[in-house]
This record gives structure tokens, sequence and C-alpha cells, in this order.
């Protein structure tokens, strides 16, 4: 079930940006340099007149000194509390804009038009919003719902392939916590059809909002159930984190998190909560996607240290969401550091 506020479009045209927006004073679009150029162009004229506000994209400029600029840009264009903001970009955009929005004047309506992959199966939905604070990620932020989200697939068809490919791997995710059947169905894309978006993805996706959606229904704020959807997370973030100031070997978010899934599904098989075969079909498909990186042995401490510094440990345990046969998945699992470096050990011997 998707949540009643997300809507799938074929065409922009089948949603009545004209007729919904009548309600509120002022429209302001939040886009940076990318999505104003291949983006905007397309929404412009489905919108009643507006403001349009561009940053900078990239996670660097996910701070309070860029929400700064937004408010600004809100604040003198004279917004009151009936106004409505449209985010129209990937996942930094709409985290950050979603934060600017639910926070000026205590709060002003806000849309999500997600422009990525990544953004549109998983970001836009579940309410977290918030910008990265000194060393932490998403360190700021709050839980608010956006009005409506909109996805429309064909903003990917200008998106670069590599964070394609990375956004897949959160619908891969989705599948191999919540659905068996759907991980069956995916095996079948290769990485040629995913490049060329030659497949039904619309329905993929949808399939994939849908999880999450659920997944969210049940656990808004993560107390416990929401915990399924770190499953890859833990050493995924670990490794992306590792590699993230390593310019040559910098890793983008999906592909962090494919190498995590597997490191993650190897921890599921010692726990004997998959079979062998499922542990192989589950490497085999991610490798036959992501290709296999290069993990020298002399990293392995480093990443390991820091799987400490996940923001779902408590008490020094580091926990982790593994799945329970493909399709089903258990959270708060403790993991020992011996049992976390033969899992990474196990990826890099593949
Ligand atoms: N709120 C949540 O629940 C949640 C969940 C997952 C991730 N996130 C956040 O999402 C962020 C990552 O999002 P992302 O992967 O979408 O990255 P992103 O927003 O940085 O976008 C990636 C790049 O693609 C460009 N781009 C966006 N749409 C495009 C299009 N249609 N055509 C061409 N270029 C386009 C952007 O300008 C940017 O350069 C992280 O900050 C992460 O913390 C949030
Ligand atoms: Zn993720």
């Amino acid at each position: 079930m998707l949540n009643s506020y997300v809507h799938l479009v074929n065409s922009l045209s089948e949603f009545n940006f004209k007729t919904f927006l009548s309600q509120y004073s002022k429209v302001i679009v939040f886009a940076d340099e990318n999505t104003n150029r291949y983006c905007y162009p397309l929404l412009k004229e489905h919108l009643p007149e507006h403001l349009l506000t561009i940053i900078q994209s990239g996670e660097e400029q996910k701070t309070l000194q860029t929400c700064s600029v937004l408010w600004n840009s809100m604040t003198e264009a004279g917004l009151d509390r009936k106004s409505f903001v449209i985010n129209l970009g990937g996942g930094v955009l709409g985290d950050m804009g979603g934060f600017c929005a639910a926070t000026y004047k205590r709060g002003v309506d806000f849309m999500q038009i997600p422009t990525t992959l990544l953004s549109q199966v998983d970001a836009s939905v579940g309410g977290k919003l918030g910008v990265d604070f000194q060393d932490f990620k998403n360190h700021i932020g709050v839980f608010q719902d956006p009005q409506k989200v909109i996805i429309f697939s064909d903003f990917l068809k200008t998106l670069d392939r590599d964070e394609l490919r990375s956004g897949f791997a959160e619908i891969i995710k989705h599948a191999l916590i919540k659905d068996n059947k759907q991980f069956e169905a995916l095996k079948n894309i290769t990485l040629m059809q995913l490049q060329n978006l030659d497949f039904e993805f619309n329905k993929i996706i949808s399939h994939s909002i849908s999880i999450k959606s659920n997944v969210v229904l049940n656990d808004p704020t993560e107390k416990g159930e929401r915990k399924i959807l770190n499953f890859g997370h833990t050493l995924g973030h670990a490794i992306e984190s590792f590699y993230l100031p390593k310019p040559n070997q910098k890793l983008l978010h999906g592909e962090a998190i494919a190498i995590g899934m597997i490191c993650e599904s190897y921890l599921s098989y010692i726990k004997s909560y998959i079979t062998k075969n499922e542990l192989n079909e589950i490497c085999d498909y991610i490798l036959k996607i992501y290709g296999k990186v290069k993990i020298p042995d002399s990293d392995l401490d480093s990443i390991l240290e820091l799987t400490t510094h996940d923001k779902k440990n408590s008490h020094g345990n580091v926990k982790f969401s593994l799945i329970k046969s493909i399709g089903n998945c258990v959270f708060d699992i403790i993991i020992s550091n011996n049992e976390m470096m033969d899992a990474i050990k196990f990826y890099v011997s593949k």
C-alpha cells in the first residue's frame, strides 16, 4: 500500500498542481543546479506563479549554512504561514528543503518531488528531514510528513548511471527484508537493463516505496520495526565512511550498502537465519550488479572501528538488522567484533 500522499505519475500533467496549490498564498521551489537544469524545465509549466531558489548540489552543502540561504529567500520573499515549498531534487535537497519548510514560522506545508532513484524509493518517504552538523550526518532534524510526494520516473533519464545503480541498492534491500517474490523478480534485471531503464521501472519503484511506507507506518519514529531498514547499513556505513575521505576509492552510498548487504547476509547465515543457498543467491546477484570492490586487509581494522560510531548502538554493543530467510528481517541482533571481521573477510574472499 502506498501512503495516500504519494502519487506515482506517468506524466506531470496527471497531478493537477495548479488546483492543489491554489489553496496557498505563495509557492517557492527549491532546486540545485542539476535539477534546475534537467528537471525544473519539465515541471515549470505545470506550476502557478512561483519563486525559485537554487542551491549548490552535494552532501557537503547539507548544512545549517545552506538552510540560512533557504530561510533567507523565504523571508525576503515575504512568505507567510500559508505558503508552500516544493523540493525538486535528490535526498540532499529533499531532506534540507523539507527541514527548512518544517521549521520556517514553526512550519509551512511542503511537497517532495524526488529526482534521484534513491530519493524516490527511500528518502522522500518516511518523514525524516534534516541536515548534517559538524562531522555528524543528519544530526539536526525533525520528523514531518510532506503534504504530497510526486514520483515521476522520467526524471531518472538524466541521472548519472552510477547514481541510478546506487539507488537500486535500496530497492534490493527492500525486497530482501520484506518480499521474497520481489527479490526473485529483481534477479532477472541485468545491469544493462537497469542502466537503460529498460524494464517496468514504475512498477518496481512503486513496489519498493510501498514496502518502506508500510514499515514506517507501523513504526514512524524507529522504536522497533523501522530498524529493519538498516539491513546492510551497519557495515555498509562503516565502509562508506572509511572510503569517504579517499578521493579515488570513494563509494556512492548504494555501492557501500551493496557490500554491507553481502557482509550482513553472511552474518544472517552464521546465525542460521538463512541457508547457504540463499546466501549464494544474494551474493551472486549483488556482485553481478555492483562488481567487486577491492578492500585491502590493511583497511579492515579501521573499518571495524567505525561500526562503533553507529547511531543505533547502545551500551557498547553493535546491533544488526539481519534477514531471517529472504523476505523477512529481525533487528537488535548483537554481533561480536570477531563475527563482524569474518563478515568483511567473507566479502574480501569473494
Ligand atoms: N530522509 C530519509 O529517510 C533519507 C533516506 C535515505 C537517504 N537520505 C539522504 O539522502 C541523501 C542522498 O540523496 P541522493 O542519493 O538522492 O543524492 P543527491 O541529492 O546528492 O543527488 C545526487 C546527485 O544527482 C543530481 N541530480 C538529482 N536529480 C537529478 C536528475 N534527475 N538528473 C540529473 N542529476 C540529478 C544532484 O544534483 C546530485 O548531484 C543523503 O544526504 C542521505 O542522508 C535520507
Ligand atoms: Zn541507505
